[in-house]
């Protein structure tokens, strides 16, 4: 297969690139994502596809979606952050575009584009993580990405981590999602701004006065100019992010665990204390060999370019 176009939906916009058999993107295109509607949603899509096959010759399309999707990679089950119940992507997309597509969840995507030409290439058994809206992951066991038997394995985000913790948007208390999440991290950030604590002024008037201006790019802005309170919050979400992942390995016993999404270009502001608390909860710590952990090299391309390979796996 020549060329495939990898798309990407988010929770705010939706991004579209052709990629290579080699994992380069040649062209990208985005719109704005309208979340709250399924019908929107997908011809935003079109238009994507329809303003990359201009000018190049398309064979197939991958959609990564940030939910639940099912084992013939055709239908979203549920997705905890948006309006997708049932949702009959893949038919719906090949009516209107008239070419193949393969759905698969947003994170699973973007592992298997770290994995096939990024910071898992090295190795057989690699996990992603994500930290955006929400928590997101990815699998890959012995070279292959894995889906389960229902295609919903790896929805660490809704791992329980706290017994009665806090609600989360796909209905259960204590997930991952809600303590360790960039949305988490924001959440967190501006109650203590709006309480007009002291300890968070910087940070408001950074952010002009406005509690909503409080984002996650800021955070980490301030963070590297030394701002106490901004790195704290770092170290606090890396601490989330370091214990699950201990849970995680318990489990999986991958040999990399990269973590992607918008938070990651933290960097080691975050991925310092993600190490320094995996290590100290690992089970077994000082008596086995330890994986290691890793930035994201693809960034935010990663989903779109996982999902371009995954185009040509269907
Ligand atoms: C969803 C996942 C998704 C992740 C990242 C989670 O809330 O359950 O399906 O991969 O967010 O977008
Ligand atoms: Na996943
Ligand atoms: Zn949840």
């Amino acid at each position: 297969m020549g060329l495939t176009v990898g798309i990407d939906i988010g929770g705010t916009k939706i991004a579209g690139g052709v990629v290579d058999e080699k994992g380069n993107i040649l062209s990208t295109a985005r719109r704005e994502s309208p979340a709250t509607d399924s019908q929107a949603i997908e011809s935003a899509v079109q238009d994507v596809v329809d303003e990359l096959r201009g000018s190049y010759d398309i064979e197939g399309v991958g959609v990564g979606a940030a939910g639940f999707v099912d084992v013939k990679r055709a239908t979203v089950l549920f997705a905890p952050n948006l309006a997708w119940r049932d949702e009959h992507l893949k038919r719906d997309l090949e009516d209107r575009l008239g070419l193949p597509v393969v759905i698969e969840n947003d994170a699973n995507a973007a592992a298997w584009g770290e994995f096939t030409f990024g910071a898992g290439a090295d190795v057989d058994d690699f996990m992603l993580v994500t930290v955006g809206t929400g928590v997101g992951g990815g699998i890959v066991l012995n070279g292959e990405l894995h889906r389960g038997a229902f295609g919903v394995a790896a929805e660490i985000g809704h791992i329980r981590m706290v017994p009665g913790g806090l609600i989360c948007g796909c209905g259960n208390r204590g997930c991952w999602e809600q303590y360790a999440s960039g949305s988490a991290l924001v959440r967190e950030t501006r109650e203590l701004a709006a309480q007009g604590s002291l300890i968070a002024k910087s940070l408001l008037d950074r952010a002009g006065g406005n509690v909503e201006d409080i984002t996650g790019p800021l955070i980490t802005e301030a963070a590297r100019d030394g701002d106490a309170f901004a790195a704290e919050q770092l170290e606090a979400l890396g601490r989330w992010l370091g214990e699950g992942i201990a849970t995680l390995t318990a489990v999986l016993d991958p040999a990399v665990v990269v973590i992607g999404g918008g938070v990651s270009e933290a960097g080691d502001l975050l991925l310092d204390p993600i190490r320094a608390h995996f290590r100290s909860n690992l089970t077994g710590r000082n008596y086995r060999p330890t994986l290691q952990i890793r930035q994201a090299v693809l960034g935010n391309r990663a989903g779109v370019i996982g999902a371009a390979d995954l185009a040509r796996r269907p």
